[in-house]
């Protein structure tokens, strides 16, 4: 009997899990301090009413004989919020079929369970500073993991002239935590680089409605041949506040077949073994996000974030702090004043304005020095966050 050895090669905990035992302890040793979280990027906005009104006739539903649902009929999602996601990628142009999309409980889960359809001996490549969560789920299935800098010089986005030769790729855009965006014309580079190098891209879409600007994707599949090579990875968490309900889904083209196999036909088998899908009731509140109403509201609320993250970023501003983010993406990424480490910045700001932020080192190395803001948070709070910072700032 032996354990799985790579858990032994992790950081002893997952990054936000080690923030919030840090605030805990903070907390506990300061009873009254009036704590500001802008760390961990979870929304503060409750559900739209008509994804509330969806989910609860869904409730109704299942409590009636000659309505209830038992096991869902296709472990892939239902075929009603399949369709609602296949329109929603229509008006851009993406043409995708309902056999492509598959429902999940969030992006989390899919980003690791994906890898279940890859050989151990792929090598991943990974931006730096990134979701950490594509470097722990491959160490703990002890790939090997190679590193692509993200920094200042190529504007936190990393093009594949600088990128050794690997065969998974992971892309976040708007990236979590610099909120760099690529253009469309960029993920063509990474889509003709993959075709050369036969690799797949595993593209991480979970911050896709913070998009405003135009010539920015929202899908690799805007790119040309996107289909032949990228995994999509969706989220409802940052669109439609869905943290704590939990509803995803992941795009497998019918396109991508490596040496015979169908990625979309091996997935489908993975799932339809080891998942029994989404809850009836909150595939319904999902499939009410895409109605009219339901758009208009998560619309307004996005609004509400964006204004939170020009009032952190009117602040760093006035303090005269460099930061990048916050315009198509609910992240501000800024460097820490006075040569400060991440860290060193995280304890400083907690003990002197009483903000709890994300940082950047956490991320990955290419992360030291910088520290991450959420834009997430209430209004009034975030407000409040903006003058404390300014003080603080000022004080150094
Ligand atoms: C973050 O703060 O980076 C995200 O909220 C984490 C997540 O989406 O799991």
């Amino acid at each position: 009997m032996q354990l799985n050895p790579h858990y032994a090669e992790l950081n002893e905990s997952y990054l936000f899990s080690t923030i919030a035992h840090k605030v805990a302890d903070y907390q506990k040793a300061h009873p009254d301090a009036d704590l500001i979280r802008l760390g961990i990027g979870d929304v503060t906005l409750p559900l739209a009413r008509p994804v509330v009104d969806a989910m609860h006739k869904a409730v109704e539903e299942q409590g009636h004989k000659e309505t209830f649902h038992g096991y869902i009929p296709s472990e892939q999602g239902y075929e009603f919020l399949r369709e609602a996601i296949r329109k929603y990628y229509a008006q851009r142009g993406v043409t995708l079929d309902l056999s492509e999309i598959f429902i999940s409980d969030g992006a989390k889960s899919d980003l690791g369970n994906l890898l279940d359809l890859f050989s151990a001996d792929n090598t991943v490549l990974v931006p730096d500073p990134v979701y950490p969560v594509y470097v722990d789920d491959n160490v703990m299935a002890g790939r090997k993991v190679l590193y692509l800098a993200a920094t200042a010089e190529n504007n936190f986005l990393p093009m594949p002239d600088e990128a050794p030769a690997a065969d998974i790729v992971y892309l976040c855009s708007p990236n979590n935590p610099t909120g760099a965006a690529y253009t469309v014309a960029q993920l063509q580079a990474w889509v003709d680089w993959a075709k050369a190098h036969d690799a797949i891209l595993l593209y991480d879409a979970a911050y896709e409605c913070f998009v405003t600007e135009p010539g920015l994707a929202r899908s690799i599949y805007e790119v040309k041949g996107a289909e032949e090579v990228a995994v999509e990875v969706c989220s409802f968490s940052k669109i439609a506040g869905f943290t704590g309900t939990r509803c995803g889904y992941t795009i497998v083209p019918q396109a991508i077949v490596r040496g015979g196999q169908s990625l979309n036909k091996m997935w489908l088998r993975r799932q339809t073994t080891k998942f029994n899908g989404v809850a009836y009731i909150v595939q319904r509140g999902a499939e009410a996000v895409f109605t009219p109403e339901g758009m208009r509201e998560i619309q307004a609320n996005l609004d509400y974030y964006r204004k939170n993250a020009a009032v952190i970023a009117a602040a760093l501003d006035e303090a005269g702090v460099w930061y990048c983010g916050g315009k198509n993406s609910p992240y501000i990424w800024l460097r820490c004043p006075g040569g400060m480490g991440s860290w060193e910045f995280f304890d400083w700001l907690l003990d002197t304005a009483r903000i709890v932020g994300t940082p950047g080192e956490g991320f990955g190395p290419c992360g030291k020095g910088y520290f991450r803001l959420t834009a997430f948070g209430d209004a009034a709070r975030t407000q409040q966050a903006a003058e404390r910072l300014k003080a603080a700032l000022a004080t150094l």
